[in-house]
């Protein structure tokens, strides 16, 4: 979690397994018998032999503290998501990404662990997890874990030991420094570098004499990488869940694996931080070279398992070029989806910007494939972010439209479906995230994109759970804002994410069709086409501005058959012109799919 973003305004078959096992025995001996059993287990019938998977997928982001509770004790749990399976797959998801469910001290809710190779008993247990991989498995569901290389908890043994003595044969598993003498003759850290959470982002320990480094909160005690005992004791971790039949990993963090070996002053740009903190360069703690060669390794360890293992970055980076070395660049031998932030996660509506970086993901990443995301339990929700108080609903359904027409594999992030606010506290004494009981009131924290899941109006826990002593207050408008109401409205949010996931999935050119941006001056209206191998068109037309719009489609200028649309999809309501040969007038924040006959 890099950066924070804020509001912008007020308001498989037998024949499958048996490709799998062939492809795995030609690999050779590298495989684990394990392995290939699993591999066999991870695939699924849906996808076809010559695209991997991940390439058309949508991938849904599961909070699992705020997904459903099983048990009534007030935080959602394993048990909970094989519950909600069938729901997931009604709405055309392909595989879930579950945020950590490992042991944990849970100060970062979860991302603290404590034992990468087990349930935290919050959770459920490694016997529930199987069941859920194999629920999941029969609704051809593939199953992707959070894997948080880059720091522990402080309660984790390994940190422990390190923290007890200079001799500890784990104490070269963290950062350590003997910092230096200040003025008055006190130790004091190395340098000014800031945890992204706030403060010193090193920590004095007196049983050793020296400061360990933390890039978040101090009781996430950054992991030494360039220490090859880090590196095996991590991949082995990932095998494990490898060998279990999870489909893949989204690395936490990972541009942040290496630091300055120098532990050079980072430079301070001006101001302040919403912590209090000035604003550095990160210039020596993210992005550093070395950590593309861990990439390399470990992208080689995943392909010795076959069902194509997916890594999925958290690359919060400034721009497309940087993204593209997260593949590897032409040599594509990195992570297959970092994660394209860089198009999704603004908090303006603009549609010159969105047609610029999209532009770049198609020019600028070596044909790697983008990933698209708009929403996660680390940012105002894109609900809050887009909308502009009086047509929040309407530029929900644009931001839905751009998420699953663009040529990129698509992340969705639970409630996000159904038009779930960000529910802010308004006291700092209901704040649970310590980033918003530190940060009060400039940063109020994540609870707010964190509230759990709004399922129904059988209680007053949405149906998220029995008891009404939920981890995070449901949000009041779960009366009108959850799944059972809207499934039940064809015009809801939700039923536009279905019919739009399912178009994506039967229309070729949506599919895998490259990409002609039109009418490319327009600064009201983003428009392309998708355009398939055998010719096949489909128009896209974002009105993301509050005046009706008239975009120019040009088809014969931009080198596509020009021919009668029929329109797919549109938002609000049926279009006029919608399917005439001639130009097409939007309403104000009009969403328009059409196809070319
Ligand atoms: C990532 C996670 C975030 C967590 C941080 C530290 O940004 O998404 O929730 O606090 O890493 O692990």
């Amino acid at each position: 979690m890099h950066m924070r973003l804020r509001r912008s305004t007020p308001g498989l078959p037998a024949v499958a397994a048996t490709l799998l096992l062939l492809v795995a025995s030609l690999v050779g001996s590298a495989i684990p018998a394990a392995a290939t059993r699993a591999a066999a287990a991870a695939a699924t019938p849906a996808a076809p032999a010559a695209e991997p998977w991940w390439r058309h997928a949508v991938i849904y982001e599961i909070y699992p503290r705020s997904f459903q509770d099983s048990n009534g004790d007030g935080t959602g749990d394993l048990n909970g998501i094989a519950q909600r399976l069938d729901y997931l797959q009604q709405l055309g998801v392909d595989a879930i990404w579950i945020a950590p469910i490992y042991p944990s001290a849970q100060v970062d809710f979860g991302y603290d662990i404590t034992d990468y190779d087990a349930v935290d008993p919050m959770f459920g247990t490694l016997a529930d997890f199987d069941r859920l991989l194999g629920e999941a498995r029969r609704r051809h569901i593939r199953v992707i874990l959070d894997m948080v290389l880059n720091h522990t908890s402080d309660q984790h043994p390994w940190f422990l030991d390190a923290a007890r003595s200079g001799d500890s044969r784990y104490h070269d598993f963290y950062v350590w420094t003997a910092g230096k003498l200040d003025a008055a003759g006190h130790r004091a850290p190395p340098n000014n570098w800031v945890s992204l959470f706030g403060g010193s982002a090193w920590e004095f320990v007196p049983a050793v004499g020296e400061f360990y480094y933390h890039r978040f909160y101090r009781q996430q005690p950054d992991l030494n990488w360039r220490n090859p005992e880090v590196e095996r004791a991590m991949f082995a971790a990932m095998r494990f869940w490898l060998e279990r039949g999870v489909a893949g990993f989204r690395l936490d963090a990972v541009t942040e694996l290496f630091e300055d070996a120098k532990l050079r002053d980072a430079p301070p740009l001006g101001g302040t931080n919403a912590q209090g903190d000035p604003n550095l360069s990160d210039i020596y703690t993210k992005n550093l070279p070395e950590v593309h060669d861990v990439m390399r390794r470990l992208r080689a360890m995943m392909d010795t398992y076959a069902g194509e293992r997916v890594l999925i970055g958290e690359t919060y980076l400034a721009n497309t070029t940087d993204l593209d070395a997260w593949y590897g660049g032409a040599r594509h031998d990195e992570l297959q989806l970092p994660m394209d932030t860089l198009v999704g996660l603004g908090n303006r509506l603009d549609a010159d910007t969105f047609r610029r970086r999209l532009l770049e993901s198609q020019t600028e990443l070596h044909h790697s494939q983008p990933l698209l995301v708009f929403d996660n339990h680390d940012n105002v929700r894109s609900w809050d972010r887009f909308g502009d108080g009086v047509h929040d609903a309407q530029i929900a359904r644009i931001v839905a439209a751009l998420l699953l027409t663009a040529p990129a594999t698509a992340l969705l992030y639970q409630g996000q479906e159904i038009g779930q606010r960000t529910a802010t506290p308004t006291r700092v004494e209901d704040v649970r995230d310590p980033l918003g009981i530190r940060g009060w009131p400039r940063d109020k924290g994540r609870d707010g994109e964190r509230t759990p899941m709004q399922w129904d109006g059988s209680n007053a826990q949405a149906g998220f759970s029995t008891t009404p002593h939920t981890w995070l207050p449901v949000t009041a408008d779960y009366r009108s804002v959850n799944v059972q109401s809207e499934a039940a409205d064809p015009e809801s949010l939700l039923n536009w994410y279905r019919r739009l996931i399912a178009l994506r999935r039967n229309n070729r050119a949506l599919r895998e069709g490259r990409m002609v941006m039109l009418d490319t001056a327009n600064a009201s209206v983003l428009s392309y086409a998708r355009v398939s191998t055998d010719g096949e068109t489909v128009i896209v037309s974002l009105n993301m501005s509050p005046q009706p719009q008239t975009p120019s489609l040009d088809l014969a200028q931009a080198g596509l058959r020009s021919s009668h649309p029929r329109t797919l999809l549109s938002s609000p309501g049926p279009l006029p012109h919608g399917d005439a040969k001639g130009p097409v007038s939007l309403p104000p924040y009009a969403v328009w799919i059409a196809e070319l006959r």
